[in-house]
């Protein structure tokens, strides 16, 4: 195949969601049209449960089962589609912006019971920043949700996007009979079935106002949905693909993840409408796809369980050309061409080796220690992917060094954790004090134990009294001289040695952005001046 051919095969993409509204249901359902798993609970979720706060085997265990679930590529009717896992766990989202970063783009899937919720809203920022294309799939129509209109409002409000329903409930909870494809016009009737895959059985209703439909919905339902498809022909414009395509419109699909239905409705036109590869941005140019030469960055890395082994994992998303194990490929960052003979492919739940790969495809690289989040493999020319900024962290703490002896091993330690993208370490210009931020909270007790059971290292973390780390720039040099002079306690670096203001109060931060006008406050570390 050419590449023209392999790249068209490609769908490369995320399921966002707030935790409990059904990604990881909706995940397995997907592998089992795929034929990637044979039976329902074959998919261990990557999520870590309240209840396993303070359980450090549990993390563990955790870590090691999103490894294996972090990528899952099949195949279902001759497109190769490649899932990226991101974690279910709001404390871990920093590492779902980055994943993000590596599709092409994004189920959302909205509890119809609980409607847009916080760690949604946050997901689809970054979707928003980067236009990704989304389909939203309202789940849970076998419970008593909100009225469907509401819904949609609440999501074009919250999350800031269009959207046009293609499919339609009737009724929902108890008496939920099914959804009415409102783009191929035809019906599909509710029969819950948890563990099969079945060919649900649509029903071609090309006239919704044939009396044939009350005769499988009853008289009531029949007529609540033609009011229903009335009004939403005349309120929302009809499906444009292209607006999809741009980010400016989500299509909008009802069904029940548990009980495997509209699954399929959405998979069929999901494969149908979603982005092939698409081209990216990079310090130079844009990058097609389809030129010949490969490139790709990493946007993951992954520490290996064998505490032992200094080993990583690296995840590398193919942006252009063929990937082939065994080649030599140019590390911009380190300026060197580095030799992968052993990358790995990513099949539903198993790794294999993989001799070549296209773009879409997501190869894990074993790394001990080249590598980290953010670099570009090319084959010499030395351009960078960009839009794979850290945000601003929300919780600080110092790190306080408890083992003298153990100094090395601590730095060491910190390092590798911070370039697998655990967090972010802040390190002050007056004193060196090096303060970490994470998202959530839970990613302390991640880097203590961690730094303990891997570095032998022993730190406390001390709460900070920070609001958020802002990197700093600004047109005049000598502003920025000034400002840093006039702050000096509270600027730092981070891992790239960037300039970043910590900002003690958001009503202090807005003083200060008031009384220096000059310099320019950002909440990621990549922006344009
Ligand atoms: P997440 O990955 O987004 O966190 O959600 P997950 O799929 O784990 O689903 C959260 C809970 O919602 C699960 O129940 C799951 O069974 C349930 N669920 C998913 N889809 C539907 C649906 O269409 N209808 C209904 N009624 N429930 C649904 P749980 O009790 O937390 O776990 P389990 O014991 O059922 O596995």
């Amino acid at each position: 195949m050419s590449l023209e051919q392999e790249i068209a095969k490609r769908r490369t993409f995320g399921i966002i969601s707030h935790p409990d509204a059904g990604k990881t249901t909706l995940t397995e359902k997907l592998l089992l049209f795929g034929g990637a798993i044979q039976k329902a609970g074959a998919v261990k979720s990557s999520k870590i449960k309240d209840h396993a706060r303070s359980d450090w085997m549990e993390i563990e265990k955790q870590r090691g089962i999103s490894v294996a679930t972090s990528v899952m590529g099949f195949n279902y009717k001759d497109v190769k589609i490649n899932l990226l896992d991101t974690p279910g766990h709001q404390d871990f989202a920093e590492d779902t912006y980055r994943t993000l970063t590596a599709v092409d783009s994004v189920i959302l899937v909205i509890d119809c019971v609980k409607g847009v919720e916080i760690q949604t809203e946050k997901l689809m920022e970054v979707c928003r920043m980067r236009s990704t294309p989304v389909i939203c799939f309202i789940n849970k129509l076998d419970r008593e949700g909100r009225d469907p209109f509401e819904l949609l409002d609440e999501v074009e409000e919250k999350l800031n996007i269009k959207v046009r329903p293609l499919s339609w409930p009737i009724s929902m909870g108890k008496t939920f009979k099914g959804v009415y494809n409102l783009y191929e016009k035809s019906l599909t009737l509710f029969t819950p079935s948890k563990t099969k895959v079945e060919e649900e059985g649509r029903i071609q209703i090309s006239d919704i106002h044939d009396e044939v439909l009350d005769s499988y919905v009853g008289e009531t339902n029949a007529k609540q949905l033609r009011a229903d498809v009335e009004l939403i022909e005349g309120v929302y414009p009809d499906f444009d693909v292209d607006k999809y395509l741009s980010g400016k419109v989500a299509p909008v699909f009802f069904g029940s993840a548990v009980n495997n239905f509209g699954v399929r409705e959405l998979l069929d036109t999901f494969i149908r409408i979603a982005p092939t590869p698409v081209p990216r941005e990079t310090t130079l140019r844009i990058v097609e796809p389809e030129e010949n030469k490969f490139s790709g960055f990493v946007f993951k890395i992954h520490a290996n369980m064998d505490p032992k082994h200094r080993n990583r994992i690296a995840f590398v998303r193919i942006c252009s050309g063929k990937f082939e194990r065994g080649s030599n490929y140019y590390h911009v960052r380190q300026q060197k061409n580095l030799r992968f003979s052993n990358a790995t492919a990513f099949m539903a739940q198993d790794r294999e080796t993989v001799d070549e790969a296209w773009p879409g495809d997501i190869v894990g690289i074993f790394d001990t220690g080249n590598l980290k989040i953010g670099d570009t493999l090319t084959e010499g020319e030395k351009l960078l992917y960009t839009g794979i900024p850290s945000f601003s962290p929300e919780i600080f703490k110092e790190v306080v060094n408890m083992d003298a002896m153990k100094t090395k091993q601590l730095e060491k330690g910190l390092l590798q954790l911070m370039e697998e993208g655990v967090a972010q370490l802040f390190t002050y210009e007056l004193g060196k004090k090096k303060v970490v931020g994470v998202v959530g909270a839970l990613q302390f007790e991640v880097i203590q134990f961690r730094l303990k059971n891997e570095y032998s290292a022993t730190a406390q973390f001390v709460p900070q009294n920070i609001y958020k780390a802002c990197w700093i720039s600004s047109k005049d040099p000598k502003k920025l001289a000034e400002f840093i002079d006039s702050k000096q306690r509270h600027i730092a670096r981070d891992k790239d040695d960037k300039l970043v203001f910590m900002a003690e109060s958001r009503a202090w931060l807005q003083m200060v952005q008031d009384n220096f006008p000059d310099i320019q406050f950002h909440f990621t570390s990549e922006f344009k001046d």
